[in-house]
Parts: C-alpha cells; structure tokens; sequence
C-alpha cells in the first residue's frame, strides 16, 4: 500500500507544493466543512507545542474528525518503559492518521515505516518540521504574490531550528537567494549548505544583523534561540539574545518586506515591531490553519477536487 505520510517536505515536488498551497487558499474560503466525517486523528506530542497542536487539531475539528491523543509523554505508557514503535503500533489501532512531534531527529521517518497509517511529522528534534514549512510558504505566496526569486533572510538559531531547514529545502524549487544570519556557534548546519549547492541553492552567510544587512530583504524570517537543544546551558546564555530586531531597524527596507517567525518568540523581536504592517507572524500562525487542513485531507487521500466539490453543497 502507498505510504501516504508526510515526513519531510523534501519529497514533496512543486507541482505537489504549489496544489496544497491551492487546497490550503480553499480552506481559507471555507475552514468548516465535515469532509472527515467519520475519521479519527491522534496527536501525539512528545515535546511541547501550542501552534502546532492546536491548529492540527483545530483543522481536524472543523472538518469534522475526531481527535484523540496527549500533549504530556510522562501521562503515558511511554514512561513505563513502552517503546515508540510499541506506541505507535498501538495508536495504529485507534486512529486514521497519526500527527507526531518528538524530540529524537528521525523519529518521524521510524514511525512511518512501522505504522499501518499515516504520519504526519509535527517536528522531530533538530531535523524537520514540514508542515510549519507549508504554512510559511502559503504566508510567503499570500504576502509576497509569489514564491519565485525572492530574498530570504533567515535569523538566529539556524543550527538547531528545524524550520528553517524545512523551507530552505521546499524553495530548491523556486530559485531563492538565501542570507543565513547566525552567530558562529549557531551558523547553518554543513549538510544544508551542501544541499543548497547540490540543488543550485544560492546563498549568502552573515554573523551582522542591522539595518545594512537586511536592506534588500522580501522575507525576514526570525527564530528563536532553542534552549532546549544546548547541551551547555552557558553557551546558551552566550548567544541567546545576539539578535533583537527592533521597528527602527525597519524604516528603510522595502516596502513588500514580510516578518515571518515560526513562533514562540522569546526575546528576538522587539514588541514594538508587533504594530508595523510588515509584521506578519501572527496572520502567519493563522495560515497554518489551512495549511494543516491541506495536509490532513491529502495525506487521508481527499483531493482538491473533492475539497471543491464539497463547497458546492
Ligand atoms: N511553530 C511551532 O512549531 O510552534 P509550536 O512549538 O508552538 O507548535
């Protein structure tokens, strides 16, 4: 049987990119329509979240699934010892589709490959997080009318924030210039600068971030300094708060500028940022609504036709 999961959206092509963008822009339309009637989705997270999570099962909600799962691994048989696979084997029995964040990188991928049903990964450790990646792209088609040959910059903790790995992989296919701004302990990791020159990727590395730096920028793409991957908490404390971007730094940058950050923020975006127009993050969190919608009605094998169909009861 087809594996229908969604692990990385590295396997994800442009045509198949750009038709869940289009399913996405129909759920926009209309978020409340009972086309999973009858489904069961478990969300199973193993880290924290509060987007994620609740947009998936916001998503399943107004398409009228049911939702089952924890938001806690410690209420869970897990902390009896039960193995992933074991869990996972067992969720199987219960649910149509399985939503999973998890704090090992590959878990996702060892979940589909013994799962009698789909996974969706929700993000797993450092490595990926596709569905964030969805939503980013349909924030960067909405705001910008476009996704090809636009300036992306991506700061902050670019070793550790999956995020930024998934998109810069999605936009191989839209001819993107990349701007990596990191300090040297926090710098894109070697293997996505390989993936970049293996896929013609181009791209530039910054450890300065000011008005100069950015004044080119269509995407400013934040992140947030992930405390809870160091493994030395004073090297944390180092770089946590390099970067602060502040609404003067904004005066001369071009007026198409989006701010896109995948949220939580802690302290990398001054709040006085929060009221310029070129703020985009929480319209962003809200796209991942209907992109979390596209994903669940694709990976359960409900098409775009099918979704518009549905419209015109
Ligand atoms: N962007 C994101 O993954 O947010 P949460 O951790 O709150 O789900």
């Amino acid at each position: 049987m087809e594996n229908r999961s969604l692990v990385t959206i590295a396997e994800h092509s442009k045509e198949k990119i750009l038709y869940l963008l289009e399913m996405a822009k129909e759920f926009e339309k209309k978020p409340n329509r009972k086309i999973l009637d009858g489904k069961v989705v478990a969300t199973l997270f193993f880290e924290p979240s509060t987007r994620t999570r609740l947009s998936f099962e916001t998503a399943a909600n107004r398409l009228g699934a049911r939702v089952i799962g924890f938001t806690d691994p410690k209420v869970t048989s897990s902390s009896k010892g039960e193995t992933l696979k074991d869990t996972i084997m067992m969720v199987s029995n219960y649910a149509d589709i399985i939503v999973m964040r998890h704090f090992l990188e590959g878990a996702a991928r060892y979940a589909s490959e013994v799962a009698p049903v789909p996974i969706v990964n929700a993000g797993d450790g450092a490595n990926q997080h596709p569905s964030q990646t969805m939503l980013d792209l349909y924030s960067i088609y909405k705001t910008q009318g476009t996704l090809e040959n636009l300036n992306i910059y991506l700061v902050g903790d670019l070793k550790y924030g999956r995020t930024v790995h998934s998109l810069l992989m999605a936009m191989r296919h839209f001819n993107p210039t990349f701007h990596f701004i990191a300090p040297e302990e926090l710098k894109m990791p070697e293997e996505y600068k390989i993936y970049c020159k293996e896929h013609h990727i181009k791209y530039k590395e910054y450890t300065d971030f000011n008005e100069e730096t950015i004044a080119d920028a269509d995407i400013l793409y934040m992140t947030r300094v992930q405390r809870e991957r160091f493994t030395d908490l004073m090297e944390y404390e180092r770089v946590k708060d390099v970067y602060i971007l502040r609404n003067k730094m904004l005066e001369h940058t071009r007026p198409n500028l989006r701010i896109l950050h995948p949220l939580p923020r802690v302290n990398e975006i001054a709040y006085d940022v929060d009221e310029n127009p070129k703020a985009y993050y929480f319209q962003q969190a809200q796209n991942g609504l209907y992109a979390r919608q596209a994903i669940l009605c694709d990976v359960l094998g409900i098409t775009l036709n099918d979704v518009i169909e549905d419209a015109k009861k």
